[in-house]
């Protein structure tokens, strides 16, 4: 089997100051100096990445945006592009976050044209899919997220997840408290990655699979243990320090 580096990232949502984001990452660049096989990634607003890059320089924390546009440039207000993301040292960017399909409306034809940008740009995308509590329990879990994949995969082609994380992310888990069982989880992220070996077997092997829904310190260990979990995407949890150091800790292969 491929041997897939662990990756944690940290999603911000709407939260920070200068104040508290110079606190937050200085201990987090603490926390994880010596965790060498565990990418780490904070992912915090916009306003804050310029700050966040000068703080990160020289350490072994990436950063990436919670956003971009599917434009590269031009008459579009409001919009930040992938090109002037990298142009400042971003490495990823999360796309088709759940709170961005159910708030602001984004389509998957929309959250596949932000992926296909993402990628010309030069960008790791992290690509969110995920079922609403009525889904799941309509039994429709499996065609709500292979619908949201397979729109990515016929913009882009499979070939482009190569150089992606996709993010398994069920609604009724996120900010709730209720996490996915690791069983539940593992079910989901085999399900994805056999999806993505109908179209292209040896990206599949490699492609990093995320779990994020109410990742605490305490459940991560036991979700990250699961052979198809490869880290984790981490919302409130990873607004206080030393928890997301310990579920980043959870992440190393051989903890
Ligand atoms: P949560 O959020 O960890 O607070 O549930 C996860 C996410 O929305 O990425």
């Amino acid at each position: 089997m491929a041997k897939r580096a662990r990756l944690v990232a940290g999603n911000w949502k709407m939260h920070g100051s200068r104040a508290a984001n110079e606190a937050l990452l200085a201990a987090v660049i603490a926390g994880v100096r010596e965790l060498a096989d565990v990418e780490c990634v904070v992912c915090p607003p916009f306003p804050y990445l310029s700050q966040t890059a000068g703080l990160l320089a020289g350490s072994r924390v990436a950063w990436g945006a919670q956003n971009v546009s599917e434009y590269a440039s031009g008459a579009y207000t409001g919009e930040v592009s992938a090109a002037m993301l990298l142009e400042f040292g971003c490495r990823y960017a999360i796309v088709g976050h759940s709170e961005r399909r159910a708030s602001f409306g984004e389509t998957d034809a929309q959250v596949a044209a932000k992926f296909a940008a993402a990628c010309r740009a030069g960008l790791v995308p992290i690509l969110c899919v995920g079922e609403s509590l009525t889904e799941r329990e309509a039994g429709r879990t499996e065609d709500v997220i292979g619908r949201q994949l397979d729109a990515v995969l016929d913009a882009s082609g499979p070939a482009s997840l190569a150089q992606a994380v996709l993010a398994y992310e069920p609604v009724w888990a996120i900010g709730t408290g209720r996490n996915a069982s690791p069983e539940q989880a593992q079910q989901v992220h085999a399900f994805l990655r056999a999806r993505v070996a109908l179209r292209e077997g040896s990206v599949a092997a490699r492609l990093r699979i995320l779990y994020g829904g109410s990742v605490k310190a305490a459940n991560a260990a036991a979700l990250f243990a699961m052979p198809d979990v490869d880290g984790g995407l981490i919302g409130g949890a990873s607004l206080v320090a030393d928890d997301f150091v310990t579920i980043c800790g959870a992440a190393r292969s051989n903890p």
